[in-house]
């Protein structure tokens, strides 16, 4: 699957958010070696710090269905952002945790604006479980 495709996914998982709060849809879209596509949207609460983001969302309902690390190979994420959409710093440590180094991450908009980056980019020096040994 391209790029550009699972970037269209990450959009169309847009409809999926519950953000009434915010007004703020962010969709993602999570490849694995077999193909399957797993999606997340962000999902808001009353309680603001119970919201849940879309790529957590994502990468939580893949391993809900058995999928791991391993199985990833390309993680979208979008939004209605002037550049492409951003992981905020949770979402980084997550996917440093839970998604390969070598997996592609693509950042897009709603525009057709993409970028190509990796988790080595977006956190670099991040802590891991290693630390704790
Ligand atoms: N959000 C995400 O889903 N992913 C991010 O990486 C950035 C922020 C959501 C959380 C909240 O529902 C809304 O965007 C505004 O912060």
């Amino acid at each position: 699957m391209k790029n550009s495709e699972l970037a269209n996914t990450a959009i169309e998982t847009r409809n999926l958010s519950y953000s009434p709060y915010s007004k703020f849809k962010v969709g993602a879209a999570l490849l694995c070696k077999d193909g399957k596509v797993f999606k997340g949207a962000n999902i808001e609460n009353s309680s603001y710090p119970l919201c849940m983001c879309a790529e957590r969302n994502a990468l939580y309902n893949a391993m809900m269905n058995g999928y791991k690390k391993e199985d990833f190979v390309a993680l979208a994420i979008a939004a209605d952002t002037d550049e492409p959409c951003s992981p905020c710093g949770a979402c980084r440590q997550v996917i440093s945790e839970l998604f390969p180094r070598d997996g592609e991450i693509i950042l897009a908009n709603l525009k057709g604006d993409l970028k190509e980056t990796n988790i080595d980019e977006l956190l670099p020096f991040a802590f891991s479980g290693d630390d704790l040994k």
